[in-house]
Protein backbone atom coordinates (compact mmCIF):
# COMPACT_ATOMS: atom_id res chain seq x y z
CA UNK A 1 0.00 0.00 0.00
CA UNK A 2 1.19 2.81 -0.82
CA UNK A 3 -0.21 6.05 0.32
CA UNK A 4 0.89 10.29 -0.48
CA UNK A 5 -0.33 13.05 1.95
CA UNK A 6 -0.04 16.88 0.65
CA UNK A 7 0.04 19.40 3.37
CA UNK A 8 1.85 16.65 6.02
CA UNK A 9 2.82 19.57 8.06
CA UNK A 10 -0.36 20.84 8.93
CA UNK A 11 -2.80 20.23 11.89
CA UNK A 12 -4.33 17.24 10.00
CA UNK A 13 -1.79 16.02 8.14
CA UNK A 14 0.24 15.50 10.40
CA UNK A 15 -2.28 13.48 12.14
CA UNK A 16 -2.97 11.54 8.71
CA UNK A 17 1.21 10.70 8.81
CA UNK A 18 0.98 9.32 12.14
CA UNK A 19 -2.32 7.27 12.01
CA UNK A 20 -0.61 5.75 8.49
CA UNK A 21 2.53 5.09 9.79
CA UNK A 22 0.32 3.08 12.91
CA UNK A 23 -0.83 0.82 10.47
CA UNK A 24 2.06 0.53 8.21
CA UNK A 25 4.02 -0.86 11.77
CA UNK A 26 1.32 -3.34 11.93
CA UNK A 27 2.03 -5.01 9.09
CA UNK A 28 3.32 -8.55 9.71
CA UNK A 29 2.67 -10.51 6.64
CA UNK A 30 2.39 -8.76 3.01
CA UNK A 31 4.00 -6.25 1.13
CA UNK A 32 5.67 -3.42 3.07
CA UNK A 33 3.68 0.29 3.04
CA UNK A 34 5.00 3.59 1.86
CA UNK A 35 3.80 6.62 3.04
CA UNK A 36 4.89 10.09 1.50
CA UNK A 37 4.09 12.74 3.93
CA UNK A 38 4.68 16.04 1.47
CA UNK A 39 4.43 19.29 3.76
CA UNK A 40 4.11 22.33 1.58
CA UNK A 41 7.99 23.24 1.52
CA UNK A 42 8.24 19.67 -0.46
CA UNK A 43 5.18 20.73 -2.89
CA UNK A 44 3.05 23.20 -3.31
CA UNK A 45 -0.13 21.86 -4.93
CA UNK A 46 -0.71 25.34 -6.60
CA UNK A 47 2.87 24.08 -8.94
CA UNK A 48 0.88 21.66 -11.88
CA UNK A 49 4.48 20.12 -12.54
CA UNK A 50 5.57 19.74 -9.12
CA UNK A 51 2.46 17.85 -8.73
CA UNK A 52 3.04 15.55 -11.17
CA UNK A 53 6.69 15.14 -10.83
CA UNK A 54 6.11 13.67 -7.44
CA UNK A 55 3.09 11.48 -8.06
CA UNK A 56 4.46 10.09 -10.68
CA UNK A 57 7.23 9.49 -8.66
CA UNK A 58 5.76 7.89 -6.05
CA UNK A 59 3.05 5.87 -7.56
CA UNK A 60 0.61 5.96 -4.88
CA UNK A 61 -2.41 3.84 -4.94
CA UNK A 62 -4.39 6.60 -2.60
CA UNK A 63 -3.69 9.92 -2.29
CA UNK A 64 -4.85 11.79 0.78
CA UNK A 65 -5.26 15.88 -0.03
CA UNK A 66 -5.45 17.88 3.21
CA UNK A 67 -3.29 20.54 1.91
CA UNK A 68 -5.27 23.81 1.84
CA UNK A 69 -4.86 27.59 2.39
CA UNK A 70 -6.76 27.45 6.17
CA UNK A 71 -6.66 31.38 7.13
CA UNK A 72 -10.50 31.74 6.58
CA UNK A 73 -9.85 35.96 6.85
CA UNK A 74 -7.07 36.29 5.19
CA UNK A 75 -8.66 34.35 1.88
CA UNK A 76 -11.49 36.94 1.89
CA UNK A 77 -8.60 39.76 0.82
CA UNK A 78 -6.85 37.24 -1.98
CA UNK A 79 -9.35 35.09 -3.76
CA UNK A 80 -7.14 34.31 -5.82
CA UNK A 81 -4.92 32.88 -4.07
CA UNK A 82 -7.99 31.11 -2.36
CA UNK A 83 -8.96 29.65 -5.86
CA UNK A 84 -5.15 28.68 -6.78
CA UNK A 85 -4.34 26.71 -3.75
CA UNK A 86 -7.65 25.29 -2.50
CA UNK A 87 -9.16 24.98 -6.59
CA UNK A 88 -6.57 24.92 -8.96
CA UNK A 89 -4.34 23.09 -6.57
CA UNK A 90 -7.06 20.00 -5.96
CA UNK A 91 -7.52 20.41 -9.94
CA UNK A 92 -3.46 19.75 -10.20
CA UNK A 93 -3.87 16.67 -7.53
CA UNK A 94 -7.19 15.14 -8.93
CA UNK A 95 -5.18 15.09 -12.31
CA UNK A 96 -2.04 13.81 -10.85
CA UNK A 97 -3.64 10.46 -9.31
CA UNK A 98 -6.12 10.01 -12.64
CA UNK A 99 -2.92 9.73 -14.05
CA UNK A 100 -1.18 6.88 -11.83
CA UNK A 101 -4.81 5.44 -11.09
CA UNK A 102 -4.65 6.88 -7.46
CA UNK A 103 -7.88 6.97 -5.32
CA UNK A 104 -8.10 10.55 -4.41
CA UNK A 105 -9.71 11.90 -0.71
CA UNK A 106 -10.48 15.23 -0.69
CA UNK A 107 -10.72 16.95 2.92
CA UNK A 108 -13.49 19.74 2.56
CA UNK A 109 -15.03 22.00 5.05
CA UNK A 110 -18.53 23.23 6.71
CA UNK A 111 -18.15 26.70 5.48
CA UNK A 112 -19.76 25.10 2.18
CA UNK A 113 -22.85 25.51 3.89
CA UNK A 114 -24.70 29.37 4.31
CA UNK A 115 -25.37 28.17 8.42
CA UNK A 116 -28.91 29.37 7.87
CA UNK A 117 -30.45 25.89 8.44
CA UNK A 118 -31.82 24.90 12.29
CA UNK A 119 -30.88 21.60 11.67
CA UNK A 120 -27.87 19.41 10.97
CA UNK A 121 -26.58 19.49 7.26
CA UNK A 122 -26.59 16.63 5.73
CA UNK A 123 -24.64 15.44 2.57
CA UNK A 124 -27.48 15.86 -0.08
CA UNK A 125 -28.19 19.25 1.38
CA UNK A 126 -27.06 22.37 -1.25
CA UNK A 127 -24.13 24.02 -0.46
CA UNK A 128 -24.15 27.71 -0.70
CA UNK A 129 -20.70 29.29 1.18
CA UNK A 130 -20.71 32.77 2.33
CA UNK A 131 -17.09 33.49 1.96
CA UNK A 132 -13.84 33.13 -0.31
CA UNK A 133 -12.59 30.25 1.80
CA UNK A 134 -16.02 28.29 1.61
CA UNK A 135 -15.89 28.92 -2.10
CA UNK A 136 -12.59 27.66 -2.76
CA UNK A 137 -13.12 24.47 -0.77
CA UNK A 138 -16.54 24.02 -3.10
CA UNK A 139 -14.70 24.63 -6.06
CA UNK A 140 -11.72 21.80 -4.63
CA UNK A 141 -14.56 19.25 -4.29
CA UNK A 142 -15.56 19.73 -7.71
CA UNK A 143 -12.54 19.33 -8.69
CA UNK A 144 -11.95 16.15 -6.46
CA UNK A 145 -14.89 14.27 -8.66
CA UNK A 146 -17.31 11.91 -8.34
CA UNK A 147 -14.81 8.62 -7.66
CA UNK A 148 -13.45 10.67 -4.90
CA UNK A 149 -13.81 10.32 -1.31
CA UNK A 150 -14.72 13.94 -0.21
CA UNK A 151 -14.98 14.33 3.62
CA UNK A 152 -16.47 17.02 5.34
CA UNK A 153 -15.61 18.26 8.43
CA UNK A 154 -15.18 21.33 11.18
CA UNK A 155 -13.81 22.89 14.18
CA UNK A 156 -10.33 20.80 13.94
CA UNK A 157 -8.49 20.56 17.20
CA UNK A 158 -5.46 18.82 17.52
CA UNK A 159 -2.10 18.56 19.13
CA UNK A 160 -0.61 20.03 16.57
CA UNK A 161 -1.00 23.35 14.81
CA UNK A 162 -2.99 26.59 15.85
CA UNK A 163 -6.39 25.60 17.12
CA UNK A 164 -9.43 27.02 19.53
CA UNK A 165 -8.54 24.10 22.17
CA UNK A 166 -4.79 25.73 22.30
CA UNK A 167 -5.90 29.18 22.08
CA UNK A 168 -8.83 28.84 25.43
CA UNK A 169 -5.94 26.89 27.15
CA UNK A 170 -3.03 30.30 27.10
CA UNK A 171 -6.02 32.80 27.57
CA UNK A 172 -6.95 30.73 30.77
CA UNK A 173 -3.36 31.12 32.25
CA UNK A 174 -3.69 35.19 30.95
CA UNK A 175 -6.43 36.48 31.04
CA UNK A 176 -9.68 36.47 33.74
CA UNK A 177 -12.34 36.89 31.81
CA UNK A 178 -12.86 35.31 28.30
CA UNK A 179 -14.94 36.10 26.06
CA UNK A 180 -16.54 34.08 23.20
CA UNK A 181 -19.53 33.52 20.64
CA UNK A 182 -22.40 31.76 21.72
CA UNK A 183 -24.07 32.09 18.19
CA UNK A 184 -21.99 29.79 16.22
CA UNK A 185 -22.81 26.05 16.72
CA UNK A 186 -20.95 23.19 15.74
CA UNK A 187 -19.01 19.79 16.39
CA UNK A 188 -15.57 20.27 17.90
CA UNK A 189 -13.70 17.29 16.30
CA UNK A 190 -10.25 15.84 17.19
CA UNK A 191 -8.04 15.40 14.47
CA UNK A 192 -6.12 12.36 15.50
CA UNK A 193 -10.13 10.57 15.97
CA UNK A 194 -10.64 12.64 12.25
CA UNK A 195 -7.56 11.10 10.71
CA UNK A 196 -8.16 7.73 11.52
CA UNK A 197 -11.92 7.80 9.78
CA UNK A 198 -10.81 9.12 6.71
CA UNK A 199 -7.87 6.58 6.19
CA UNK A 200 -10.31 4.12 6.81
CA UNK A 201 -12.31 5.59 4.16
CA UNK A 202 -9.51 6.28 1.92
CA UNK A 203 -7.95 3.17 1.93
CA UNK A 204 -11.26 1.29 0.97
CA UNK A 205 -11.50 3.69 -2.25
CA UNK A 206 -14.75 4.81 -0.84
CA UNK A 207 -16.87 7.34 -3.33
CA UNK A 208 -18.79 10.02 -2.32
CA UNK A 209 -19.15 13.08 0.10
CA UNK A 210 -18.95 11.72 3.92
CA UNK A 211 -19.74 14.25 6.96
CA UNK A 212 -17.42 13.29 9.64
CA UNK A 213 -16.99 15.29 12.92
CA UNK A 214 -17.39 14.40 16.32
CA UNK A 215 -20.93 13.69 17.85
CA UNK A 216 -22.96 16.81 19.25
CA UNK A 217 -22.67 19.97 19.26
CA UNK A 218 -21.96 22.92 21.21
CA UNK A 219 -21.01 27.11 20.85
CA UNK A 220 -17.67 28.17 21.39
CA UNK A 221 -18.69 29.88 24.63
CA UNK A 222 -19.66 26.13 25.12
CA UNK A 223 -16.60 24.99 24.37
CA UNK A 224 -14.28 27.32 25.91
CA UNK A 225 -16.25 26.75 29.14
CA UNK A 226 -15.67 22.92 28.48
CA UNK A 227 -12.02 23.33 28.14
CA UNK A 228 -11.55 25.85 31.17
CA UNK A 229 -13.49 22.66 33.57
CA UNK A 230 -11.19 20.01 32.18
CA UNK A 231 -8.42 22.07 32.38
CA UNK A 232 -8.92 22.54 36.30
CA UNK A 233 -10.07 26.18 35.89
CA UNK A 234 -13.98 27.76 36.71
CA UNK A 235 -16.12 27.87 33.53
CA UNK A 236 -17.79 30.38 35.38
CA UNK A 237 -14.86 32.52 33.73
CA UNK A 238 -15.85 32.29 30.31
CA UNK A 239 -18.91 35.46 28.98
CA UNK A 240 -20.95 34.64 26.06
CA UNK A 241 -20.84 37.07 23.67
CA UNK A 242 -22.31 37.56 20.28
CA UNK A 243 -20.72 37.51 16.83
CA UNK A 244 -21.62 40.85 15.60
CA UNK A 245 -19.80 42.05 19.02
CA UNK A 246 -16.74 40.63 18.43
CA UNK A 247 -13.84 43.31 18.38
CA UNK A 248 -12.15 43.78 15.64
CA UNK A 249 -15.26 42.20 13.30
CA UNK A 250 -13.89 39.26 11.18
CA UNK A 251 -13.45 39.84 7.89
CA UNK A 252 -15.17 36.95 6.86
CA UNK A 253 -18.81 35.52 7.59
CA UNK A 254 -18.70 32.41 9.81
CA UNK A 255 -21.60 29.95 9.28
CA UNK A 256 -23.94 30.84 12.33
CA UNK A 257 -24.72 26.56 12.38
CA UNK A 258 -22.30 24.56 11.23
CA UNK A 259 -23.32 20.86 12.67
CA UNK A 260 -23.26 18.34 10.27
CA UNK A 261 -25.29 15.62 10.45
CA UNK A 262 -22.80 12.17 9.52
CA UNK A 263 -25.34 10.84 7.85
CA UNK A 264 -23.90 8.95 5.49
CA UNK A 265 -22.04 6.74 7.95
CA UNK A 266 -25.09 6.92 10.02
CA UNK A 267 -27.75 5.66 7.44
CA UNK A 268 -25.12 2.91 6.65
CA UNK A 269 -24.48 1.87 10.09
CA UNK A 270 -20.99 2.46 10.62
CA UNK A 271 -19.23 3.67 13.11
CA UNK A 272 -19.38 7.27 14.23
CA UNK A 273 -16.36 9.18 15.95
CA UNK A 274 -16.81 9.30 19.89
CA UNK A 275 -18.48 12.34 21.36
CA UNK A 276 -16.98 15.43 21.20
CA UNK A 277 -16.45 16.32 24.91
CA UNK A 278 -14.80 12.58 25.14
CA UNK A 279 -12.29 13.38 21.85
CA UNK A 280 -11.69 16.86 24.02
CA UNK A 281 -11.25 15.60 27.60
CA UNK A 282 -8.36 13.32 25.57
CA UNK A 283 -7.09 16.53 23.81
CA UNK A 284 -6.86 18.65 26.89
CA UNK A 285 -5.13 15.85 28.75
CA UNK A 286 -2.61 15.46 26.17
CA UNK A 287 -1.97 19.20 25.61
CA UNK A 288 -1.76 19.63 29.63
CA UNK A 289 0.51 16.44 30.17
CA UNK A 290 3.10 18.35 27.12
N1 LIG B 1 -9.16 23.39 10.95
C1 LIG B 1 -10.47 23.25 10.81
O1 LIG B 1 -11.26 23.57 11.71
C2 LIG B 1 -11.05 22.67 9.54
C3 LIG B 1 -12.43 22.59 9.44
C4 LIG B 1 -12.98 22.05 8.27
C5 LIG B 1 -12.16 21.62 7.25
N2 LIG B 1 -10.81 21.75 7.37
C6 LIG B 1 -9.99 21.29 6.25
O2 LIG B 1 -9.08 20.32 6.74
C7 LIG B 1 -7.86 20.38 6.01
C8 LIG B 1 -6.71 20.45 6.98
O3 LIG B 1 -6.85 21.62 7.78
P1 LIG B 1 -5.88 21.89 9.00
O4 LIG B 1 -6.71 22.28 10.16
O5 LIG B 1 -4.89 20.79 9.15
O6 LIG B 1 -5.14 23.21 8.48
P2 LIG B 1 -3.61 23.57 8.43
O7 LIG B 1 -2.95 23.20 9.72
O8 LIG B 1 -3.54 24.99 7.97
O9 LIG B 1 -3.04 22.59 7.32
C9 LIG B 1 -3.06 22.88 5.96
C10 LIG B 1 -1.68 22.60 5.42
O10 LIG B 1 -1.69 22.88 4.02
C11 LIG B 1 -0.48 23.54 3.73
N3 LIG B 1 -0.57 24.34 2.52
C12 LIG B 1 -1.00 25.61 2.36
N4 LIG B 1 -0.86 26.01 1.08
C13 LIG B 1 -0.33 24.95 0.42
C14 LIG B 1 0.07 24.72 -0.91
N5 LIG B 1 -0.04 25.69 -1.85
N6 LIG B 1 0.59 23.53 -1.25
C15 LIG B 1 0.74 22.56 -0.33
N7 LIG B 1 0.40 22.70 0.96
C16 LIG B 1 -0.14 23.88 1.32
C17 LIG B 1 -0.18 24.39 4.94
O11 LIG B 1 1.19 24.73 4.96
P3 LIG B 1 1.66 26.14 5.60
O12 LIG B 1 1.22 26.09 7.04
O13 LIG B 1 3.12 26.11 5.42
O14 LIG B 1 0.95 27.19 4.84
C18 LIG B 1 -0.60 23.47 6.07
O15 LIG B 1 0.47 22.68 6.50
C19 LIG B 1 -7.98 21.58 5.08
O16 LIG B 1 -8.29 21.10 3.79
C20 LIG B 1 -9.13 22.38 5.64
O17 LIG B 1 -9.81 23.09 4.63
C21 LIG B 1 -10.24 22.25 8.50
Amino acid sequence: MRVLVTGAAGQLGSELVADLARRATGVVHGPPWLIVGLPRAELDVSFRDSVFTAVAGAEPDVIIHPAAWTNVDECEGDADRAFRVNALGTRNVAGAARLVGAHLCYISTDYVFDGRSSRPYNEWDEPNPTSVYGRSKLAGEREAGHEATIVRTAWVCGRNGANMAKTVLGLASRVGTLSFVNDQHGSPTLASDLATKIVDLALARRSGIFHVTNQGSTTWYGFAREVLRLSGHDPERVRPILTKDLYPPRAALRPKWSVLDNAALRLGREELLPPWQDALARLVAELIDG
